[in-house]
Formats: C-alpha cells, structure tokens, sequence
C-alpha cells in the first residue's frame, strides 16, 4: 500500500468505527447478539468499500464525516454478507480475518441473527439527517443501497456462486461477480456523486468504474483462494474447488491477463479526475495478496 492509500485507510476505518460505536452502544440489543455484531464488524478487514466511498466524496466536496456515514453502512452488509458467505450451508469455512468465523465461535444461530441485524442496521443509519440534510438524498442513498445489496444484487450474485451448473459462460460468470461483488462496490464508488448530487452521468461514470474494480477484485480473490497463503488471507483457500468462476474458466494465466486489462480501462475512465488516489487503489487490487 501506499502511503497515502495508508492515510486513506486509516481515516476511513477512524470514521466508520466511531459509527458502529454509536450504534451499537444500544442497551436494548441482546448481549450474546451483540457480542456476534461487535465481533464481526470490528474484527478487521481491509475496509475497501468505505475507503471507495471516502475516495469519491473527495471527488465532490463532500465532508469525511458523511462519507463515513455511508462507508459504515457499507460495510455493515458487507460484513452481514461474510458472515453469512462463511456458514456451513454456504462456503462452510472455519476462519475469517484471521478470527474463527462468527458461527465458529457463536455457533449457527447467532451468526444467521447477527447478519439479519447488520442488514437493517445499515438502513437506520442512513436515515439519520446526520448522513445528509436532504431527505431526497438520504431515500436515494436507500433505494440504490437496497437494490444493489438485494435479490438483484449481492444476495442474487450469492445464490449464483452456490449454482456453478448455472454458471457456464464467461457472460454468466461475469454476471455472477458483477452481483455478489461488483454491486457493493459500485454503490460505494458512486455514493461519493449521490452524496455530492452530481449529475447522472458522473453517478453513472463512477458506477462502472465500481463494477470494473469489483470484477477485477473478485479475480483477485479469486486468484489468491487458489495461489494464496491462509496465513496472510486471514481465511482458509481452496475454498472454489467446486465452484465456477471467471478463473476457473478462463484459467489463471488468462484472468491475470484480464484483470491487467480491467486496471487499463480503469486508469482511462478516471484519468479526468487526476485524484492519485484512485490510481492507487487501482495497483493495489492486482497486488494485494490480502
Ligand atoms: C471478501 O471481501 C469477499 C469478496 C467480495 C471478495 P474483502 O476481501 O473485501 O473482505 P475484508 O472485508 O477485507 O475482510
Ligand atoms: C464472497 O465471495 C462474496 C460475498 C458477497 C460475501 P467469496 O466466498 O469468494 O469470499 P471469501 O473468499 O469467502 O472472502
Ligand atoms: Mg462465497
Ligand atoms: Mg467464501
Ligand atoms: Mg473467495
């Protein structure tokens, strides 16, 4: 990382932790599910989503402290999302973040429970009028949010990944990752814009830069569950032996050949921009080996 995808990282995880702080300091939340909660959503991670959606308020002027407003909430779903992605009727995996995974330590129940109260949770926190005095902006915060975390989008590109008979083109398997990852990732992207009310093309600029980097996110997470170290992942590999993906049909040579391609076409649709931070980000997700 760079340093200033350091600064970035760090500012973004200051800004979101002191959120799930607020909220979770809720006397009415049962203890054994708060415990699951705290524990899933603070246990690490390398914050990618928040750090996007810090990265494109930048873009619009807008303050750090609504970024992370919406970075929270972000990374709510997202961390609903694994803690669900790793139970046993799904990816069936013991580690997460270098942690056991929630329902290893809390057991099945709880996990499912403190995935279900992630979820909404998110929803409550960009109600508030903290996360932008207009209620027009806050609904359409909600509504893309929605859409992209849903049946249409990441919970949709999950059902897709457990179906690998479904999945038997490259354009199915894109499909699949542009749901179960790029969505998230391309709300997180465009949510700086909404924020800013930029205009639609700028929101529909920095949506598709979001489904590039999440499709090439999701080949490297790929590539990693099969040339990577548990260690360093924090999470077991080997995990897609019987799944379908991008590189289990193109191959790994020709992933890494694509995902290069992705970070070209990514430098052209933000050069306009010239905030380095993107460029950045752009290196980082074909290095990381996290
Ligand atoms: C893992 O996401 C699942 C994917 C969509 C690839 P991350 O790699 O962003 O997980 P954390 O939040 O850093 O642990
Ligand atoms: C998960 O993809 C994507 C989600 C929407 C949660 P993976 O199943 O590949 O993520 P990891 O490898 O377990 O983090
Ligand atoms: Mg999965
Ligand atoms: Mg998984
Ligand atoms: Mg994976």
């Amino acid at each position: 990382m760079t340093p200033a995808l350091s600064a970035l990282f760090q500012e973004a995880k200051a800004g979101i932790e002191g959120i799930f702080t607020h909220y979770l300091a809720n006397p009415n939340i049962p203890s054994p599910l708060l415990k699951a909660m705290e524990t899933s959503i603070k246990n690490g991670g390398k914050r990618l989503r928040p750090m996007l959606v810090l990265a494109s308020a930048r873009l619009f002027n807008v303050s750090s402290h609504q970024a992370a407003r919406v970075g929270a909430p972000i990374e709510m779903i997202h961390s609903y999302s694994l803690i669900h992605d790793d139970l046993p009727a799904m990816d069936n995996a013991d580690t997460r973040r270098g942690h056991p995974s929630c329902w290893r330590e809390f057991g099945e129940a709880t996990a499912i429970l403190a995935g279900d109260s992630l979820l909404p949770l998110a929803f409550e926190v960009l109600t508030d009028e903290a996360t932008h005095s207009s209620p027009s902006v806050r609904l359409t915060l909600i509504q893309r949010l929605a859409q992209d975390s849903g049946a249409a989008g990441m919970a949709g590109g999950q059902i897709l990944d457990l179906s690998p008979h479904l999945i038997d083109s490259i354009d199915k398997a894109t499909t699949m990752q542009n749901l179960k990852t790029g969505c998230l990732i391309a709300f997180s992207c465009e949510s700086g814009a909404i924020l800013g009310q930029a205009s639609p093309e700028e929101r529909s600029r920095l949506r598709h830069f979001g489904f590039l980097l999440g499709l090439a996110y999701q080949i490297q997470d790929d590539l990693l569950d099969i040339e990577g170290n548990t260690q360093t992942l924090g999470k077991p590999v080997g995990m897609d032996a019987d799944k379908r993906s991008l590189v289990t049909l193109l191959g790994i040579d020709k992933s890494k050949e694509y995902l290069y391609s992705l970070q070209k076409e990514m430098f052209d649709l933000i050069r306009p921009y010239q905030l380095p931070i993107f460029d950045d980000i752009i290196q980082w997700v074909g290095t990381r080996e996290v």
